[in-house]
């Protein structure tokens, strides 16, 4: 199913691609799990978010794109046409692909399709449940967006630990620049820094004209519709270049139930810090008197609020019995730029319910994290953006990885030599920075212990790809081995991105036991553009092919092994005719149909 988006805060389900019960059309990926086909056609479109017209990368001319909205264990089919004028590649934030680095979806692992071919991705989203999103994942792209939601629902047979929502919202909430990417790249490339974003989308739509000043006439806000007494599901995803971001709903208590995969302990916050690349789910009851529509805020954090006032998403809550619009000024923010603490005791208040199951019956505690023990330890850290060979680079311990035209999995599949290192330091390294392909050596079914350290003025936030793990320990100053001592031993949360507070650090832990190449990255796009990445490689000695999927015969070759791609007769869809068009105008016209039979 894909949804279509019919205006303001209106979701429909709308057929638009076949689940079905079958093994036998598809791959590798496991017999007997449903399958769930997508087709996707990624072009720019134009709109005018915060009133400049611009061009954003939509799917199927949607933007945000398209929820893939799945079940525990499912095998996902999604044909990506590269409409765009540029290589393309989609990632799956979140999303493990057990054995299956092959569908990852970055350049350590995949050749970027090129303008104008297909590719399909195939994968089976193993053991999994909660909230996700993906979005383009080299070229600066998720700066057009090229985003969209992913929820991995619970089997029917393992309980969720709260009743079932009255509906289900997803909201995308992100700094914007009314410059477009490929500007924004040439900035970065240029040695400059982006400097403040214009502002905060929820949703692709710019702010509600809750202040004249602030907010000029003619830019479209979204609308969330809701009914009283009823209580919704609200999935909140980062999904903006690097503004960390404080999101509250007026007058109303956001209960937090889940993080990235993980069940939380359920607390209400009356607002929470989402850094760049995170996602929550908040149960929220439509408790309040319908005098008004209320505010949905996600505001700057960490900054100085009287500069970056004008840099506020807004979109609104709209009661289906409210007697007018929200007015007045926006709820505050928490008052703490003089108390660094306050975000930081709200993330460690962030905790696993250990007596809650997930994707599997077993209670997600009966993994006791703190009993095993740990086999490697790496100390990453992050500094200032610096210059080396005169370009502006951002690195991890002293490293700013240049990734190599050959994916590292594809190396190694072709055994070939030289392409990469496999000796990143497990501590910063001492003397100037340099440009590497260095490569942290996982050891399979090792437990490492990643400290993030970061000397920056800014939040960071890291992601590790196929994989959850755990946060352990978070504070200020530099990270000793006395910090240990600190760690939450019981309840820290399995997740997949977690922030690191400028001067401070951040301790996980992850359990090596899914094979493949995988990307350690910052989330801050800019960081991650100029380098402030890793991989870390995880290969099971034995020899057996029991660990890790075969290579996909569709797999695309480049770099060194470009000899072995084939040609592909490049087909873009939307400029070839004007069916695409006509096409999308019957189904908006078909979902309207069905949306009035629905709302009526
Ligand atoms: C971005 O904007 C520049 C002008 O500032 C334009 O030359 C370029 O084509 C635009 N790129 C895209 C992808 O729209
Ligand atoms: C996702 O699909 C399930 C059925 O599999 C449906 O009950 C649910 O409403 C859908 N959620 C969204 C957000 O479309
Ligand atoms: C491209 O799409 C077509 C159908 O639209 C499909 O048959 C083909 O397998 C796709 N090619 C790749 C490399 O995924
Ligand atoms: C934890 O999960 C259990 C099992 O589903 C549930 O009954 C309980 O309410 C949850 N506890 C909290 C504090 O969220
Ligand atoms: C609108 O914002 C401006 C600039 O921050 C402020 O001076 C003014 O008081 C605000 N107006 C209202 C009605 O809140
Ligand atoms: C959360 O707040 C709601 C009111 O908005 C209240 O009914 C509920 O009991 C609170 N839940 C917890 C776990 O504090
Ligand atoms: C409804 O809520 C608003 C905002 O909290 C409050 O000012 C107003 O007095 C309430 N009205 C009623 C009738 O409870
Ligand atoms: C925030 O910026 C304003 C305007 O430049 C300045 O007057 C104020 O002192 C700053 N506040 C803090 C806490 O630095
Ligand atoms: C962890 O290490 C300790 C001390 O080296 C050892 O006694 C213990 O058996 C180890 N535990 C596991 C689960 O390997
Ligand atoms: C990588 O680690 C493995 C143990 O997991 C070790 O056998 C191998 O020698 C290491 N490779 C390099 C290049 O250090
Ligand atoms: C960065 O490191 C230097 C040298 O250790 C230290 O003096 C400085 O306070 C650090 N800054 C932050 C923001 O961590
Ligand atoms: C793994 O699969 C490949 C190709 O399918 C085959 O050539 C190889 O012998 C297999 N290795 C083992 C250990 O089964």
């Amino acid at each position: 199913m894909t949804v279509t988006r019919l205006g303001p805060g209106r979701t429909l389900a709308a057929v638009a691609v076949a689940v079905v019960l079958t093994s036998a059309l598809v791959g590798p990926v496991s017999a007997g799990d449903p399958y769930a086909y997508f087709d996707w056609d990624v072009s720019y479109i134009t709109a005018a978010p915060l009133g400049v017209k611009q061009q954003v990368i939509g799917i199927n001319g949607q933007f945000p794109g398209p929820i893939v909205n799945i079940t525990t264990n499912w095998n996902v089919v999604v044909n990506v046409l590269n409409d765009l004028d540029e290589p393309l590649l989609i990632t799956w934030n979140g999303i493990q692909h057990r054995k299956n680095s092959w569908q990852d979806g970055v350049l350590g692992t995949n050749c970027q399709i090129p303008s104008g071919w297909n590719w399909t991705y195939q994968f089976q989203v193993k053991d999994q449940i909660g909230s996700f999103f993906y979005f383009p994942s080299t070229n600066f792209q998720r700066a057009a967006g090229g985003y969209g939601g992913i929820i991995v629902n619970n089997r029917d047979v393992i309980p969720v630990p709260f009743g079932k929502p009255d509906g289900d919202i997803t909201l995308f909430i992100g700094d914007w620049y009314s410059k477009n990417h490929t500007d924004l790249r040439k900035m970065l490339d240029g040695g400059k820094s982006l400097g403040m974003p214009d502002g905060v989308l929820i949703n692709g739509k710019g702010p509600y004209r809750y202040n004249d000043t602030l907010v000029p006439r003619g830019i479209e806000h979204e609308t969330i519709n809701v009914h009283p007494g009823k209580t919704y599901r609200i999935r909140v995803h980062n999904v903006g270049i690097s503004t960390s971001l404080n999101f509250r709903i007026q007058n109303h208590n956001m209960l937090l139930v889940e993080t990235e995969g993980s069940y939380t302990v359920q607390q209400n916050y009356t607002n929470l810090d989402i850094h760049v690349g995170q996602s929550y789910s908040f149960l929220v009851t439509m408790d309040q008197n319908a005098s008004s529509d209320y505010y949905i805020v996600a505001s700057a954090r960490i900054v100085n609020e009287s500069i970056w006032r004008r840099v506020t998403g807004v979109a609104i809550l709209h009661y289906s019995n409210s007697k007018g619009k929200a007015s007045g000024p926006l709820p505050d923010p928490p008052q703490d730029f003089y108390d660094k603490t306050f975000s930081m005791n709200q993330a460690r208040s962030i905790r696993w319910n250990l007596s809650a199951g997930a994707a599997r019956p077993n209670p997600q505690g009966s993994f006791r994290y703190s009993s095993i023990n740990v086999s490697q330890v790496y100390l990453l850290k992050n500094v200032p953006p610096v210059v080396i060979n005169g370009k502006r680079r951002a690195t991890l311990n002293g490293i700013s990885y240049f990734p190599p035209e050959t994916p590292l999995r594809l190396a190694d599949q072709y055994k070939l030599k030289g392409v990469y290192t496999l000796d990143f330091p497990t501590r910063p390294l001492k003397g100037a920075p340099k440009i590497g392909k260095s490569v942290i050596n996982g050891t399979y079914r090792g437990f490492m212990e990643i400290i993030f350290q970061n000397n920056d003025t800014k939040v960071q936030t890291y992601h590790i790809d196929g994989y959850a793990f755990f946060v352990v320990g978070m504070d200020y100053g530099e990270w000793t081995e006395d910090s240990r001592g600190t760690y939450n031993k019981g309840d820290g949360v399995a997740r997949s991105t977690t922030q690191v507070f400028p001067g401070a650090w951040t301790a996980i832990l992850v359990s090596l036991d899914n094979v493949g190449i995988w990307n350690v990255r910052a989330e801050n796009l800019d960081a991650w553009y100029l380098g402030q990445e890793v991989y870390v490689r995880v290969v099971n000695p034995e020899d057996t092919n029991k660990t890790e999927l075969p290579m996909p015969d569709n797999a695309l070759y480049c770099g060194l092994l470009q000899k072995f791609q084939n040609e592909q007769t490049p087909h873009h869809r939307a400029s070839s005719s004007s069916i695409t068009y006509v096409r999308g105008k019957l189904v908006v016209l078909m979902s309207i149909l069905v949306a009035m039979a629905t709302f009526t």
